[in-house]
């Protein structure tokens, strides 16, 4: 068996995603920058469940049900008012044992579009080697680039061409081997965050160090997997 490995690559292709038929894909959601990077550090951290919301009326809904979670998330990269947590990664990190509610502008509501998968994965720089190793004698894989309000964004193809990478028997689509090639033009994922709209945007804000955590390859084992629009540690 031989997998295939295809990729969505803007906003505009993953709001479609609802109408097709991936029953027999794994979907891998990818926002680094920094949406999935902050679960994955979450999960790695002890978090025990993330529920990912695609608006901040369906988060206050949620968290109306589920009043010991903790509601995170940003818009236009700042936390929302009245919200306990914002989507910095390392305030994903000390939140053991707890429930996270998150809403932000593109990576929850990738997740939320990919939701009637076969398997839905949450992919970042941080858990790619895992990914990879949940992935083994999967067929379809679709790597979804949750991307910036409505365009592509560069992270997300270098995290899914890192991850395209463990696979050099795979059949690569077009946007795949976009991906690929994103994650080679650079000499390091963090050069690549770097140079990426959304590192500079962050960067500029005093947030670098945000911008380094996030490009670090493979340091946690965690793999977070969507089940019923709830993200657990696999
Ligand atoms: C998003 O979901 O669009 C991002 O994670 C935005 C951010 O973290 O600033």
């Amino acid at each position: 068996m031989t997998m295939i490995l295809d990729a969505a690559l803007n906003p505009a292709e993953i709001e479609n995603l609802p109408s097709r038929d991936l029953a027999g894909t794994t979907c891998v959601v990818f926002d680094v920058l920094r949406a999935t990077s902050s679960m994955i550090t979450g999960l790695a951290n002890g978090v025990a469940e993330i529920h990912p919301a695609a608006t901040i009326e369906q988060a206050l809904a949620l968290r109306a049900e589920l009043p010991d979670a903790i509601l995170g998330g940003e818009r236009n990269g700042d936390r929302i008012e009245g919200f306990d947590i914002g989507n910095n990664p390392l305030e994903y990190a000390a939140l053991r044992g707890r429930r996270i509610i998150t809403t932000t502008t593109n990576g929850t509501v990738a997740l939320r579009a990919c939701e009637r998968a076969g398997r839905v994965l949450v992919g970042a720089l941080l858990n790619v080697a895992a990914v990879a190793a949940a992935l083994a004698g999967t067929e379809n894989v679709l790597l979804v680039c949750a991307g910036t309000f409505e365009t592509f964004a560069l992270e997300d193809a270098i995290a899914a061409g890192e991850l395209a990478s463990h696979f050099p028997g795979a059949s690569l689509t077009d946007a795949a081997r976009a991906c690929v090639a994103s994650a080679r033009a650079f000499a390091s994922p963090l050069d690549g965050l770097l140079a990426s709209r959304n590192g500079q945007s962050l960067a500029g804000r005093g947030w670098r160090a945000q911008v380094e955590w996030c490009a670090q390859l493979s340091r946690f084992d965690s793999v977070g997997v969507m089940t019923g629009g709830i993200i657990r540690a696999l």
